[in-house]
């Protein structure tokens, strides 16, 4: 009996940037369903809108304003819709965003989500309100609980949050503020609580998640600790966690990845260059050898993890040698797949004072790197033709009849085949290799 008045209001969010955007969108959605809003794919049927945005270059950012100029015709049409902005562009700029963008109704940073309920009932009201707090308590505790309706396979849970390490090209630390780690039962009961929903693979995030010290029995538990645990979950078959900083990988987490089935072989380590003069420049705190011996102590626990990375190419003062230096490193490591940018200047952060690199030099280097990165890609991609792997599927694939799942080392993998179904695990052969993915034939028994 939906009548006119009673019918639920829709949100529309759109997210930019991590995964950790990603599970905080996720956590918005349901604390605003508790405010009677069902979400909607369809921006121009929402009675609110929220950006959920990335400052981590440059581009993000810009993206945030340009969209929000996009929703003027929408919001001219509709003066009741509420647009709200969320995530590190709210952080950083809050209310210069209203000042720039009148049409926006709510800005809250990614440390005040539990207080969105309140705002949306401002903003309700015609009420403009800007929180950018980085406050004590524990935002989760206060959005509301996760509701006990199915979900698919596959979820993320955040365990750790901001970050003390200063990369000198970051704004992390400014716009997700200091590291502070959930207490060891509230993940454990969150994640009993997606397993029973139906999750067999959850991934843990964190700005630096292996920086992990959460409270628990005895004191503060690291990662390897919290995974160990978490694998005794019956019914969660498989752990992964990012994002990673190669001096918090510490011999309890390296152990785990020999011994533990359920973590699986593969981590995202970036180490954004190859030359130690711009490591130190970056204030990664650690050399390219160091980096390179940790990589063989990884693989020594766990001989077939796949690794991948993060690179900035074009960082302030990178000479054509410290760009080889790169290249030898991504030639020594071989990487399953690699994120490189060219390096954005951000506000406020140290490595914005000093001279950018020449552009189109950046835009060549970044070139080669890429198309190395792609080489070795499809290498260890190809090296899978052949081989049996554990497939985790999650949804329908493009082509009729195709069902899409994720492989132990996160490749996506199309199969065919009435026994593979949403939240299946099957054993495949693999048959082929694309630029992106694999196909597979199901494997009986
Ligand atoms: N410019 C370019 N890339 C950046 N990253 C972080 N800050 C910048 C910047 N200022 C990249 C790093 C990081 C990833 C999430 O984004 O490689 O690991
Ligand atoms: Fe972007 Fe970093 Fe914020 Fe994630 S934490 S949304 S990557 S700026």
């Amino acid at each position: 009996m939906a009548d006119h008045d009673t019918a639920p209001k829709k949100l529309f969010i759109k997210t930019y940037g991590c995964q950790m955007n990603v599970y905080d969108s996720e956590r918005m959605a349901e604390a605003l369903g508790a405010q009677g809003y069902v979400t909607t794919e369809q921006a121009d049927e929402a009675d609110m809108v929220l950006l959920n945005t990335c400052h981590i270059r440059e581009k993000a950012a810009e993206k945030v304003y340009s969209d929000l100029g996009r929703l003027r015709p929408l919001k001219e049409a509709k003066p009741e819709l509420k647009i709200g902005v969320a995530g590190c562009v709210a952080q950083a700029e809050g209310a210069e965003i209203l000042r720039r963008m009148p049409l926006v109704d709510l800005v809250v940073g990614p440390q005040s989500y539990h207080r969105l309920p309140e705002m949306t009932k401002a903003a309700e009201a015609g009420e403009k309100t800007v929180d950018t707090d980085f406050p004590l308590e524990d935002k989760f505790d206060h959005l509301a609980r996760r509701p006990k309706a199915a979900r698919g396979p596959t979820a993320f849970l955040t365990v750790q949050e901001g970050c003390d390490k200063f990369c000198a090209f970051c704004v992390v630390p400014y716009t997700r503020g200091a590291e502070v780690s959930r207490p060891v039962d509230r993940v454990l009961a969150e994640a009993r609580d997606l397993v029973e929903r139906g999750v067999r693979e959850i991934t843990l995030l964190g700005q630096n998640v292996n920086a992990y010290h959460g409270a628990g029995e005895g004191g503060d538990w690291g990662l390897g600790r919290l995974a160990r645990e978490l694998a005794k979950i019956d019914g969660l078959d498989r752990i992964r966690y990012t994002t990673s900083h190669p001096n918090d990988m510490d011999d309890e987490l390296i152990a785990a990845h020999g011994e533990l089935p359920e973590l699986m072989p593969y981590l995202h380590l970036p180490v954004q260059s190859g030359s130690d003069r711009i490591l130190k420049a970056m204030n990664r705190k650690h050399t390219a050898e160091q980096y390179l011996r940790l990589v063989e102590r990884i693989r020594a626990a766990r001989p077939d993890l796949v690794l991948t990375s993060d690179f900035i190419v074009g960082f302030p003062g990178e000479t054509d040698e410290d760009f080889e230096a790169t290249m030898q490193l991504v030639e020594a490591v071989g990487y399953g797949m690699a994120y490189s940018f060219k390096y954005s200047a951000r506000p406020g952060t140290p490595a914005a004072e000093k001279a950018a690199v020449a552009a189109e030099v950046a835009d060549e280097r970044l070139q080669r790197l890429q198309a190395l990165l792609t080489q070795q890609q499809r290498q260890v991609q190809d090296d899978m033709v052949g081989r049996e792997v554990s497939v985790l599927f999650e949804k329908p694939g493009r082509l009729e009849g195709q069902m899409v799942g994720k492989s132990e080392h996160l490749h996506a993998v199309h199969v065919r085949h009435p026994a593979a179904r949403p939240g299946v695990i099957g054993r495949v052969r693999i048959t082929g290799s694309a630029p992106n993915s694999l196909a597979g034939d199901w494997v009986d028994g």
